[in-house]
């Protein structure tokens, strides 16, 4: 047993230039420490994540949710079983009180969550991944199916009234590796297209690093995208994946993209009349979070076909999840720690996904850190999906990077 000596927050920087938390954790086997990420696009029912509002970086500080981790949190789970996560994760949801973890803070909280797991895997002397895989009750451990996203829109760009992400998933490869490579190389082949096309600021990079070129047609988007797939030589290996994140363009019962405003309906039409001329697989937030008829709807027209995947909608919250499985609203759940705030929480939410049958994709934030903690998760319990962004910036091969590790391991 390794009990937890200290837990120490400290106020960082994420890849928005925004502060957010790193914890550290020290058991008698030494320190390891955890970041937490930042969402723009955020879903009206996550976890809160505490900012000070006050003038310090613009409002968005966190010393309040860190020194909630250093005087509150801290001093009630030292002693503890660094091993014994659940156990530590109810005591801070506990402490908390609330049901949005509006008092602690969900970043404070999962900080703590994060690290500890990294106490208990340094603990039992295994990998990260093996060790999540062991809790979670999974031992075949599986990279996941990657989308990348590489023309980013909406919030990530700049633009409203927008298509958020645009993504590739190379569900024909035959490995993690040949995957990412095989992707890597559309992605360099839109990029010199973009350039010749548009010019050098084409190639500019979102919050997610795909490409911000001067259009916010979909459609061109898209045809862009297939076009570089077939010249990188892949027709047919690659696919194409939407998360437009609609919350972001729904008012007052209506969806506006560009200058169009559609009801539900025609919406769904407009996805259809998609999916009919692009190799599309995939749909994550296509209806606004609250407009579960729209979601019943499409996942009765599209269910079989493509999936149907939510993220503002669910919100990793296994009671949102429930809800949705009754409705029968979609097929797959993204999967973001930061929405929910704890990993056993995360645990629970990913286990209805895989009893149902539902996809599942571990998700990073737009505003990400170095921290490649999803990664292992998505190996450990064999998510079989993930979304950490284009294959560029740091922040988001940290996470490409560990999976190759991984790769390398099994
Ligand atoms: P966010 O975007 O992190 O800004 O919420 C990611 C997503 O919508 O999936
Ligand atoms: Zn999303």
């Amino acid at each position: 047993m390794d009990s937890i000596k200290t837990v120490r927050a400290i106020q960082v920087l994420d890849s928005r230039g925004n502060p957010t938390i790193k914890c550290f954790v020290e058991t008698g086997k030494g320190q390891v420490s955890a970041m937490v990420p930042s969402g723009a696009s955020t879903g009206k029912f996550e976890a809160v994540e505490l900012r000070d509002n006050g003038k310090e970086y613009g409002g968005k500080s966190v010393q309040k949710a860190v020194s909630n981790v250093n005087e509150v949190i801290g001093p009630k789970v030292m002693g503890m079983n660094a091993t014994d996560q659940e156990a530590i994760d109810k005591a801070m949801i506990e402490l908390d009180g609330t049901e949005n973890k509006a008092m602690l803070g969900a970043n404070a909280i999962l900080s703590v969550s994060l690290a500890v797991a990294r106490a208990g895997a340094i603990s039992e002397g295994k990998g990260l991944f093996e060790y999540l895989g062991e809790k979670f009750g999974n031992r075949d451990f599986r990279l996941p199916l990657p989308q990348f996203n590489i023309l980013n829109g909406g919030k990530h760009a700049g633009f409203e009234h927008d298509i958020q992400e645009h993504m590739i998933a190379p569900l024909k490869a035959k490995s993690f590796s040949e995957g990412l490579r095989m992707s890597v190389e559309v992605y360099h082949e839109l990029k010199g297209e973009l350039k010749e096309k548009f010019g050098a600021r084409a190639v500019t990079l979102g919050d997610e690093g795909g490409f911000v070129p001067p259009i916010s047609s979909t459609e061109e988007r898209l045809e862009l995208m297939v076009g570089a797939i077939e010249r990188a030589g892949y027709s047919g290996e690659i696919k194409l994946a939407l998360d437009p994140a609609a919350s972001e363009f729904f008012e007052d019962g209506k969806y506006s993209i560009g200058e169009k405003e559609l009801g539900a309906g025609e919406l769904t039409d407009y996805y259809l009349d998609l999916c009919s001329r692009f190799p599309i697989y995939s749909i994550e937030d296509g209806f606004a979070e609250e407009d579960w008829p729209a979601w019943q709807e499409f996942t009765k027209r599209m269910g079989e076909k493509i999936q149907i995947v939510g993220d503002d909608l669910l919100v990793t919250n296994p009671k949102r999840i429930k809800k949705a499985l009754e409705l029968k609203a979609c097929n797959a759940l993204l999967l973001k720690v930061n929405q929910i705030g704890t990993l056993t929480e995360s645990f629970e939410a990913a286990r209805l996904a895989k009893k149902n049958d539902w996809g599942l994709v571990i998700s990073h934030r737009s505003g990400e850190t170095s921290d490649a903690f999803i990664a292992d998760l998505a190996v450990g319990i064999a998510a079989g999906q993930s979304k950490f962004g284009a294959p560029a910036r740091s922040e988001r091969n940290a996470k490409y990077n560990r999976l190759l590790e991984i790769e390398g391991l099994l």
